[in-house]
């Protein structure tokens, strides 16, 4: 077990004649404000936060944190839902928040290069004005950072058809625990090059490196979507419809799961948005198809349609309007959050093979019942990927602290069984660590602690994370 230094007023001045005195803080607001994420309701407060401008400026700082064993934990908007922007350890909180440039936007190639600070849905904004599209869209889209979403391998509900954040990086700087800057890889789409640096260093969790510079590839913007909202009187059935509708040949640009009390406490969360729900409905899902031929995509929506009375739909509503459809958006965004604000909770992030999503969800209110949680599940259904709300209720203390992880475990036992993992998007990062023994064996947990143990001699980057 590595042992680490506190800072100390020597070491605080070295930062602040790297940085200048404006960019280190340690005052008690900071120290709250950057001690969570959106986990749970953790905190760990930080002994220091760096905000560098510059790769040599961190690799500076790390140089420092090396030679004085001080952890550094780096951070991006702290939208993370596994608590891996957590100083767990204390040290230094390094935020990437000053590296907010979309430094190109490259139309001859569809590519673009940015730095990790550039909130997710600004970089989308910025390449969409062009007629270029960049896909990932986590639920936080709207202030989450690009370098989380390359540290957490982030998703959100366009990756069933376009895939998850990994598959846009072609290129990272990026500066290592022991100081050095290094590239991973080359401005290309295609590279048999050496082993794949770029893609190691994506869903890294902030261990191996600093991401500072990102090069993306893109797409051109589809022009136009259909979003229809598919209401289910079980539950179960909404989940077995969705292999189906990909077995037809249709790839939707998003297929989203709700449970009715995911739907409900959203719509009491969010303002300006009223839907009438059918006592009976149990379940919804939102489809939304996307490219420029209305008229195949219009065919694709009536055979989901009729895809969808096989099992046991109410009726589809079709979003008329652009208003329409961002208010579905807005609510499907805001079920995290409202769930959050509703009632103490842990989100596990479970995937299994899209046609297992049925027993996954059949499984989790089963094991429900038998350690006495309620859950609300919703999430990327098109993915296999479940988000389910452990909600504590009337729960005790003691069952929810000591009980609770056994059934987690029983979760995710099956998520393996089903040939899935234990997290589709969110990442390990301090609150799944202990069951990382489920989704690897010994050896291939011993190979990537070897990994983390090359790049980061002295284990200071983000320790406490992903490994027990
Ligand atoms: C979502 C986040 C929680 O899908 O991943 O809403
Ligand atoms: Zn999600």
């Amino acid at each position: 077990m590595t042992t680490f230094n506190k800072i100390t007023p020597s070491v605080l001045e070295s930062f602040s004649k790297i940085l200048g005195n404006e960019y280190v803080l340690s005052d008690a607001e900071s120290v709250l404000n950057y001690s969570h994420d959106e986990t749970e309701d953790l905190h760990f407060p930080p002994e220091v936060i760096l905000k560098p401008r510059t790769p040599e400026e961190i690799s500076q700082i790390m140089l420092i944190c090396n030679r004085e064993q001080i952890p550094v934990t780096p951070r991006g908007a702290g939208t993370g839902l596994s608590g891996a922007a957590l100083p767990v350890y204390g040290g230094v909180i390094l935020s990437l928040e000053r590296f907010n440039k979309i430094l190109e936007i490259d139309e001859r190639n569809l590519q673009a290069t940015v730095e990790p600070g550039v909130i997710n849905e600004v970089f989308q904004l910025a390449v969409r004005e062009k007629g270029l599209f960049y896909p990932p869209d986590p639920a936080s889209k709207g202030s989450c950072f690009l370098g989380g979403n390359i540290a957490l391998s982030s998703g959100g509900p366009k990756a069933v058809k376009y895939g998850t954040t990994k598959e846009y990086v072609l290129n990272l700087e990026v500066v290592l625990p022991t100081g050095e800057i290094i590239w991973t890889g080359a401005n290309v789409l295609k590279n048999s090059t050496g082993f794949n640096l770029t893609q190691l260093m994506v869903g890294s969790e902030g261990m191996l490196g600093i991401v500072t510079k990102i090069v993306f590839r893109l797409l051109p913007l589809p022009q136009k979507t259909i979003v229809m909202l598919v209401p289910f009187y079980s539950a179960g059935k909404a989940c077995e419809s969705v292999a189906s509708v990909f077995k037809a040949g249709i790839i939707p640009s998003a297929m989203e799961f709700m449970e009715r009390d995911a739907i409900d406490w959203a719509l009491r969360f969010v303002s300006g948005i009223s839907i009438q729900i059918d006592e009976k409905v149990q379940a919804h899902l939102l489809i939304e198809l996307d490219g420029n031929d209305m008229e195949g995509m219009m065919k694709d929506a009536e055979a989901i349609g009729e895809i969808m009375t096989r099992f046991d739909c109410g009726e589809i509503l079709f979003a008329d309007t652009e208003e329409q459809k961002q208010n579905l958006w807005r609510m499907r965004r805001c079920i995290g959050e409202a769930v959050k604000s509703h009632s103490v909770y842990k989100e596990e992030d479970t995937v299994v093979m899209r046609a297992e999503l049925p027993r996954l969800l059949a499984g989790v209110k089963e094991i429900g019942s038998k350690y006495g949680f309620k859950s609300v599940c919703y999430g990327h259904a098109g993915d296999g990927n479940l988000h389910v709300n452990i909600i504590k209720g009337e729960m005790s203390d003691d069952d929810w602290n000591n009980k609770l992880p056994l059934g987690i475990r029983e979760i995710f036992t099956l998520c393996v069984k089903l040939g899935g993992t234990i997290s589709g998007e969110h990442g390990i990062g301090w609150v799944q660590k202990d069951y990382m023994d489920i989704a690897f064996t010994s050896k291939a947990l011993e190979l990537q602690k070897q990994i983390r143990d090359v790049f980061d001699p002295n284990g200071i980057m983000n320790p406490g994370k992903m490994f027990k």
